[in-house]
């Protein structure tokens, strides 16, 4: 499939075949290519948790105003933004700086430059949100790819998943992708022209 086709066939479904289950090899392999989503300095703020078990799904249904999805999805992709990403970067930074796969100086720079931005929460979670944007669209296109249907959801209780999911409040839910088989061929959204969209060189909308 190319970009293109991908794009102009995903689409979000609100109704999924409850009986279909996903496998663990396939759910690390959307979660490979939803890695390869660029993201600043490389931090790769992005965390994924994937629910499978029934009565888990069921538990967060009810934190997620009780929207089918949940549990008829073969597996609810919580995306999660570390809010402390740069830290684990600096260790890595540090790492690569001692393998000799990038200068200490280079090394100590981009280190420095992701502290100062990153360890402002507002920074962080903002930088998180747009992270998961491009995760998300990934993980779904991969899915498409590969045959599964996909729906973006952030029709949830963020607090309500950690205390289900048992994560860290350094971790926080910013979306949700339910993945699983289409139950029908699923609705069209019309978008707004390009025309309404698009100034080239500047402009007001
Ligand atoms: C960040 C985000 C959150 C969304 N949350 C929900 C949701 O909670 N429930 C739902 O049914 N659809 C949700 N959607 C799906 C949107 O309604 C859908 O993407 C939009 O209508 C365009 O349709 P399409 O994705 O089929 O092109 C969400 C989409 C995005 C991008």
């Amino acid at each position: 499939m190319n970009v293109a086709t991908a794009l102009e066939t995903r689409l979000s479904h609100t109704s999924l075949d409850a009986t279909a289950t996903i496998d663990a090899a396939e759910l690390h392999e959307l979660v490979r290519l939803a890695q390869e989503a660029p993201s600043s300095f490389n931090i790769q703020f992005t965390r994924y948790i994937a629910v499978t078990d029934p009565a888990l799904k069921a538990r967060l249904r009810e934190a997620s105003f009780n929207q089918a999805k949940i549990t008829d999805a073969a597996a609810v992709f919580v995306l999660l933004g570390d809010l402390q990403a740069h830290v684990p970067y600096a260790e890595r930074m540090s790492a690569a700086a001692a393998a000799g796969h990038v200068p200490q100086a280079m090394a100590d720079y981009l280190v420095n430059m992701a502290t100062q931005s990153y360890s402002d929460p507002v920074r962080a979670r903002e930088e998180s949100a747009r992270s998961i944007g491009l995760s998300g669209m990934a993980l779904m296109l991969a899915a498409e790819e590969r045959g599964w249907a996909s729906c973006p959801m952030i029709g949830f209780d963020p607090n309500a998943y950690r205390s289900i999911l048992g994560h860290d409040e350094r971790y926080v839910a910013l979306m949700v992708v339910a993945v699983g088989k289409p139950s029908g061929p699923g609705a069209r959204k019309q978008r707004l022209p390009v025309e309404a969209v698009l100034r080239v060189n500047g402009g007001d909308f």
